[in-house]
């Protein structure tokens, strides 16, 4: 088993895990040492690309935006998030998934769970890749935001579906907006961690998308802590220069390449 996994299945009922999306190098130098997990998101089509969901991303647009966080991650785990429509049936995933890991080397591949997809996650854990599941909401195919686990049916459900994800050899699973109570429950049923986002602090750890904690995306529901409002800081910074170079302030002679 890849050592960085091994790391994050010890600190079941240990340490909290710290998990954050990353779409481009920078960023993810940044998180890089904070963080366990650094996920390349298919949030990104809504964040980056302005798109109303995340449907239409690709493999190919996947494996661009990893190659880039890959330059940026030596410490964490790196997961990348298979997009919609590229694990239809075990054998298209395993290929997906093969081709993934080979262009980008990232440790492992997110999926979400559509409470059908098991055996596509146990086909590419035996082709020795890990895979993290993802239930609650699960934007890929579920269009209308929701709270999950609300009442016991749903209750029931959600906790069938994550032992069967643990069963098909998933190392952790994302619990997407689901009830504290449930969350709970799930987390003390599992030997995997769970993964929350607007799922509380039950869960084994927490992931958010980093743009929404810095005040960038302009995306704040309730679960979303904004730690900073970085667009303030940019647009300072853009003022500061644009006036700059309107009244000759910028470049000065200490900017110049050569001679005066
Ligand atoms: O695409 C994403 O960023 C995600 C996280 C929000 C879990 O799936």
């Amino acid at each position: 088993m890849l050592k960085k996994i091994k790391k994050i299945l010890l600190k079941k009922n240990k340490k909290k895990l710290v998990c954050l999306t990353a779409y481009s190098r920078n960023f993810a130098k940044v998180l890089d040492k904070h963080c366990d997990i650094i996920l390349v998101g298919d949030s990104l089509a809504n964040v980056l690309y302005g798109m109303r969901n995340t449907h239409k991303l690709s493999v190919n647009n996947m494996i661009q935006h990893s190659i880039s966080v890959r330059q940026g991650v030596k410490k964490a785990l790196m997961v990348v998030d298979m997009p919609k429509g590229s694990y239809a049936t075990p054998k298209q995933a395993k290929k997906n998934a093969k081709i993934i890991l080979k262009k980008t080397k990232c440790d492992a591949i997110k999926i979400e769970s559509n409470n059908k997809n098991f055996k596509i996650i146990k086909e590419i854990v035996e082709a020795k890749i890990p895979v993290m599941g993802h239930i609650g909401f699960t934007p890929q195919f579920k269009n209308k935001f929701k709270v999950e686990g609300k009442n016991n049916l749903e209750t029931k459900k959600l906790i069938q579906e994550s032992l069967l994800i643990q069963k098909a050899g998933a190392f952790s699973i994302v619990l997407e907006c689901i009830t504290p109570v449930t969350a709970k429950i799930i987390t003390k049923l599992l030997k995997i961690p769970t993964i929350g986002i607007g799922s509380s602090s039950y869960c084994d750890g927490q992931i958010l998308v980093t743009d929404d904690i810095l005040g960038l995306s302009g995306f704040y529901p309730k679960f979303v802590k904004k730690y900073v409002n970085l667009n303030t800081v940019i647009e300072k910074a853009v003022k500061k220069y644009s006036k700059e170079v309107k009244n000759r302030q910028f470049p000065q002679n200490k900017n110049f390449l050569y001679g005066k």
